[in-house]
């Protein structure tokens, strides 16, 4: 071949070279305009702009149109979809979730099969992380979350979360960097096997599960007879003398059986013999007060400053985990902002409190050392512990619905004489589900209100 033509066929290779990578430029520069014009609009309009972090050329050339005023954005990543406040943006390109199957360190989840999702620079930044789930864990249609603090103690966040699909929207926490997603089966339920009533009386079944923190723990109760006893949400009421079983079954195909005895109601004292019996307080030989079995903690009633149970007790987090889970279901969130809080940690909260408004305010929204109920392991702080949660939906489905699962909302609206509180409408107590439903039937009173007793301080 001569020099020429070899010249020639070179140049014509370049052209050609040359021509392509024009080519690839404009098709590039005019994808990344539409798609940079299309999250401008997006943007205008205050939508949600979706970007995929996949391709870095892309992210790089769109990122330039986001704009500072949007408040929210979403950006995909693989299997991951990441929500943002959009000031973080610019800064954090390159960010991603990340999840292992870490070796779990913690001894009651140490055969427990989840998805662990390990602590990264997108913590602090992400609001929401969307991810796929394995099959092993969507299957059983629920999960619980839990976040995982720096004892490698796993604190339950959210419980039975159904998944319709295969995906599950973490919110991150502001206190928590790991997380766990698991679902724990239900292997059995037990309970006492025989309740003897008498007509008009009500008792709450107890039960047991087996393990204490299963995912599922919702039972049905069938197959008693409706003209004996009526069962609501665990709560049998006696209706007329007779004999009938329930049958307790739980998900997983566990089952219990309870034996319901319901005896004839003795002919009503008249009127003129009935005595007025007023309930009782009395102390216990650990120190603290009951009536009826239930611990009274208020202004005239303290806790022993030694009484610690170090967090909230079980019979609150089973109740409150069903109600979670219910209330999830009718699309509301319910979360425990401050739980068990021991007596140190009262003193300084209180003497905060009191440093900012002084002692008599104080007094009006914040216990004493030794006179909160938080201390005693059966209360807490829903949501929003603050005047602006009264009113919104969530705390009206509380009110409306705490009693069923045995808590009262222990400071009423308009009660402060008797609790000696302003209104909080996100501090509930568990009292079991006899007394919540006898509370509510009494008209949501206080518990104050409903024993007659006071809650003063005696200085
Ligand atoms: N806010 C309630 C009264 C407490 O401090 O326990
Ligand atoms: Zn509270």
């Amino acid at each position: 071949m001569s020099r020429r033509k070899r010249r020639l066929r070179i140049d014509r290779v370049l052209i050609c070279l040359l021509i392509l990578v024009g080519l690839i430029c404009i098709v590039r520069f005019t994808i990344y305009t539409i798609y940079g014009f299309k999250i401008l609009n997006q943007a205008k309009k205050g939508e949600t702009v979706k970007l995929y972090h996949d391709n870095a050329n892309l992210w790089k050339s769109t990122v330039k149109y986001i704009n500072e005023d949007m408040d929210e954005l979403t950006y995909t990543y693989r299997n991951y979809t990441v929500t943002m406040d959009s000031s973080y943006f610019k800064k954090n390109m390159n960010i991603k979730p990340s999840t292992e199957n870490k070796k779990i360190t913690n001894n009651d989840f140490l055969k427990q099969k989840g998805l662990y999702i390990k602590n990264n620079n997108i913590m602090g930044i992400a609001s929401k992380i969307k991810l796929k789930l394995p099959h092993y864990l969507y299957k059983n249609g629920y999960v619980d979350l839990y976040g995982i603090d720096e004892n490698s103690n796993y604190i339950l966040l959210e419980s039975r979360v159904k998944v319709s699909d295969k995906f599950f929207t973490l919110n991150i926490y502001e206190n928590y960097t790991d997380y766990f997603i698991t679902y724990v089966k239900l292997e059995s339920i037990k309970t006492t096997q025989e309740y003897v009533l008498t007509e008009g009386d009500t008792k709450e079944i107890k039960l047991e599960f087996n393990p204490s923190n299963a995912t599922n723990k919702k039972v049905t109760y069938s197959g008693y007879d409706e003209n004996i006893i009526t069962v609501d949400h665990g709560l049998i009421k006696a209706i007329k003398e007779g004999k009938t079983t329930v049958k307790v079954k739980g998900n997983d195909m566990s089952v219990a059986k309870i034996k319901i005895i319901v005896n004839k109601k003795k002919e009503e004292k008249k009127d003129t013999e009935k005595k007025e019996e007023k309930p009782k307080v009395t102390q216990g030989d650990d120190g603290i007060y009951y009536i009826d079995g239930i611990m009274i903690v208020n202004k005239s009633y303290p806790l022993p400053e030694s009484y610690d149970p170090g967090k909230l007790l079980p019979e609150f987090m089973d109740a409150f985990t069903e109600m979670q889970a219910d209330a999830q279901s009718d699309g509301i969130k319910l979360w425990i902002q401050s739980g068990y809080r021991s007596y140190d940690y009262q003193v300084g909260l209180y003497d905060m409190y009191v440093r900012q408004d002084g002692r008599d305010r104080a007094d009006t929204y914040s216990a004493r050392p030794g006179y909160s109920e938080h201390q005693s392991g059966l209360a807490a702080d829903i949501n929003n512990p603050s005047d602006s949660f009264n009113g919104t939906s969530e705390a009206i489905w509380l009110k409306e619905n705490c009693y069923k699962y045995g808590f009262i909302i222990r400071f009423p609206e308009n009660e402060d004489e008797y609790t000696g509180y302003k209104y909080e409408s996100w501090h509930i107590r568990y009292v079991g589900k006899e007394l919540s439903n006898k509370i509510h039937e009494a008209g949501d009173i206080s518990l104050e209100k409903y024993y007659g007793i006071e809650s003063k301080y005696s200085n």
